[in-house]
């Protein structure tokens, strides 16, 4: 396994729209591992290719029950509505204001091609978006109703020392 480098803010790979998996491979099963090393190296909650330069659609999520491995994941059902604090690994010190739904279902293939489906609430929810978002060029910025200020994010981290710690970033 290696830690691979994630883009950042205006690298145009972060832009594209990335194509679907066609071959469950030894290099697919590599580019999952890395990309889980990585999100745990980087304290993230989520983790798409198209961050580490891998215009594929795959994206990793952290869950209650371990690293969700999401290979041409599509979102299927939605319910309610959640508005808060979103980041990203690709944005250091950014932060907005998101709404996304409070639950959400995906259809995915597993690493072998296997497909499931996984639902998720809270955080796990707002990572599917935010991730499958990213597997077709959106960032979170263009989702934002606004970007935190420095000062705000600062009476945030004040405020809630235990949660800003980086760990809500996909
Ligand atoms: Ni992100």
């Amino acid at each position: 396994m290696a830690i691979r480098n994630i883009l950042k803010d205006d690298d145009p790979t972060l832009r594209k729209n990335s194509r679907e998996v066609t071959r469950f491979d030894a290099r697919l099963h590599q580019l999952l591992d890395d990309m889980k090393e990585t999100m745990e190296d980087a304290d993230g909650a989520g983790l798409a290719a198209p961050q580490v330069g891998v215009l594929r659609r795959v994206a990793v999520v952290a869950t209650q029950d371990g690293i969700a491995e999401l290979i041409n994941p599509e979102i299927i059902g939605t319910e309610g509505e959640q508005e808060g604090l979103e980041g990203c690994l690709s944005f250091p010190g950014l932060y907005g204001i998101v709404k996304r739904p409070a639950k959400v279902t995906v259809r995915a293939l597993d690493r072998h091609g296997e497909e499931f489906t996984l639902t998720g609430e809270g955080i796990v929810a707002r990572a599917f978006c935010h991730e499958i978002d990213h597997l077709d060029g959106i960032v979170f910025t263009e989702r934002a109703e606004r970007i935190l200020t420095p000062e705000e994010l600062e009476e945030l981290i004040g405020s809630r020392d235990d949660e800003a710690d980086g760990s809500d970033r996909t």
